[in-house]
């Protein structure tokens, strides 16, 4: 029988507690991800997601991850949404709080003509929201219309719902598993 993403996430998932500060318990996905089934179960259903989409885009580093799998199986591009200081310049940036600490995401400024471009989002977890909702105010801010934001894996104890509902209130967000 084919694998539900809830069952390869619940399979799978390696939890890590106080990582990487003290006071977050960390879920990582990494062994989904490299398992056939588990890969497949994250993949089939993200891929079914907003079929007006013509470009996909993934947060830096586990992001990419799901969006490059996501884009082939959606036959679109993929865009990745890099942390700094590791694109050429000239670069749009957004800085933006994490559970721990800030961070800055940057996409290139030229080369990617991305006004009127329908993008679906794509990132691993959601926990605060703010990664989500800098990125997607980073493809907005660059033209695009993000028409649908996915995560693998929605932690609801940190309300990231919240925030992106009310920072983001037009763009849907689908979650294939809640904990
Ligand atoms: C993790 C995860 C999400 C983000 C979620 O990434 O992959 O991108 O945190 O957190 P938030 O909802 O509170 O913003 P992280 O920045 O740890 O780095 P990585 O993807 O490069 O491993
Ligand atoms: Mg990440």
């Amino acid at each position: 029988m084919t694998e539900s993403a809830a069952q390869a996430v619940d399979r799978l998932t390696r939890w890590a507690p106080d990582f990487p500060v003290p006071g977050v318990r960390f879920a990582d996905l990494t062994p989904v991800f490299a398992d056939a089934a588990g890969l497949d179960a994250l993949v089939r259903p993200l891929a079914e997601l907003a079929p007006d989409a013509d470009v996909v885009a993934g947060i830096d580093a586990r992001g990419f991850l799901i969006g490059g799998a996501v884009a082939v199986a959606k036959r679109c591009g993929v865009l990745a949404v890099r942390k700094s200081g590791k694109l050429p310049p000239p670069v749009i940036a957004r800085r933006y709080a994490l559970e721990y600490g800030t961070a800055t995401l940057e996409i290139p400024a030229d080369g990617i003509e991305l006004r009127g471009r329908k993008v679906l989002l794509l990132d691993d977890v959601l926990a605060t929201g703010g990664t989500l909702v800098a990125a997607a105010e980073l493809l907005t801010d660059a033209g695009a219309d993000v028409v649908t934001l996915a995560v693998v894996l929605e932690l609801t104890a940190l309300a990231g719902r919240e925030k992106v509902e009310r920072e983001l209130p037009t763009v849907p967000l689908q979650s294939l598993v809640r904990i």
